[in-house]
């Protein structure tokens, strides 16, 4: 076992035994029992978290999962963030602008108030020692249950390449590698990341099965689910980059008022939180009372009957002083780029550390440290 405290990882034991049949229900409860956990004793977590450099982020992600993530890490639980650069292209051949999308994600970062001090943001393309683990971990799955993933079918279907890569087919095993190379035990996602969640812990099982002897080289993760519903996008589909209609966090003021204002309502005049028959409606209340700390159905009894243009106004000026405070930090950070760098710069040596050290153990676990 590696007991170095900077590279060791978590207590291996923590996430127990959870079916594989892995259920969003199953997730949710779970996921209730862990927040219990988590307040009592951060320390036993290692968040593995992460995302696509593709653009900057937005409300979507926000309050989906990025909210989650500083909260988390205030909590006091360590907190890998890795910005995922090659699985940019699993669904397109070149990945264009690269060093822009991965300087805007640390910026999104590092202004919503991912502190470079306490969690480690890094790149997986500056870490071979993570990218070696997929090969061994490519040898634990059948290519039947990479066939199986809904995740990766989904994303095959909407993609617009012609001929399907093998890192589109392999991607979930890469991710397993960016979630076990820092021994991450808990990985607050969305729902739809819960079949990657899976295979990472299959991989973690029988990775320990095959070569552990004994012991646990890796920790079976858990996904962490967050509560928030789903933030609808301005033309009433969910809220997406490639959907051109998001608020993205660096939105200015303005841009934020023009969003809101084209955005989809209904011709109802008095003003009702119902998902299920007033989804664009419902949406633009949840995203005001989650920004004013309200419930949805609060926001709308103060606006009544005074129709979409009174939503608007209140969900405009409730975005915009909510990300105040974020887009300052934002514009700050952005007059610093030799912050920046050195935050990824830091953050890359943190992790190929770590992950040397992870690899160590898997070669030596494999009887393949041959000097
Ligand atoms: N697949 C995630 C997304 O598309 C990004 C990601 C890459 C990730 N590696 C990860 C998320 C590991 C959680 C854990 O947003």
């Amino acid at each position: 076992m590696n007991t170095n405290p900077q590279t060791a990882g978590p207590d291996a034991s923590v996430s127990g035994p959870f079916p594989d049949t892995l259920g969003v229900s199953a997730a949710q409860a779970r996921s209730a029992v862990l927040e219990e956990l988590i307040l009592k004793d951060p320390g036993r977590f290692r968040v593995l978290t992460g995302d696509r450099p593709t653009g900057r982020l937005h409300l979507g992600h926000y309050f989906g999962t990025l909210h989650n993530r500083v909260r988390l890490q205030d909590l006091g639980v360590e907190m890998f963030v890795v910005i995922a650069d090659y699985q940019v292209l699993t669904d397109r051949d070149v990945a264009d602008n690269l060093t822009g999308y991965v300087e805007e994600l640390v910026l999104d970062y590092l202004a919503i108030g991912v502190d470079p001090a306490r969690s480690t943001i890094f790149t997986h393309s500056a870490v071979p020692a993570l990218n070696q683990l997929m090969l061994p971990f490519l040898s634990l799955v059948s290519v039947a249950e990479l066939n199986r993933n809904p995740t990766v079918k989904d994303e095959i279907s909407n993609s617009r390449q012609s001929a399907v890569s093998g890192l589109m087919f392999t991607y979930p095993v890469h991710q397993a590698a960016d979630i076990l190379f820092c021994k991450g035990n808990l990985v607050p996602v969305g729902q739809d990341q819960l079949p990657h969640i899976e295979i990472t812990r299959a991989i973690a099982r029988r990775f320990n099965d095959r070569y552990g002897g004994g012991t646990a080289v890796f920790p079976q993760p858990d996904a962490l689910l967050s509560s928030a519903a789903l933030l609808l996008g301005t033309d009433g589909t969910k809220m997406s980059k490639s959907r051109r209609n998001a608020i993205t966090l660096a939105a200015d003021e303005d841009e934020t008022a023009r969003l809101i204002k084209g955005a989809k309502t209904d011709s109802e005049r008095h003003i009702t939180y119902d998902p299920s028959t007033r989804p664009e409606v419902s949406s633009l209340l949840l995203l005001a009372g989650l920004c004013q700390n309200r419930t949805p159905q609060q926001v709308a009894a103060d606006i009544g009957s005074a129709g979409a243009a009174a939503l608007k106004k209140t969900v405009t000026e409730a975005v915009n002083e909510y990300l105040a405070p974020i887009r300052a930090r934002r514009t700050e950070y952005a007059q610093d780029p030799a912050f920046l760098r050195q935050t990824l710069h830091e953050g890359n040596e943190r992790a190929r550390a770590v992950a040397d050290a992870t690899l160590a153990e898997v070669r030596a676990a494999m009887n393949s440290h041959y000097y």
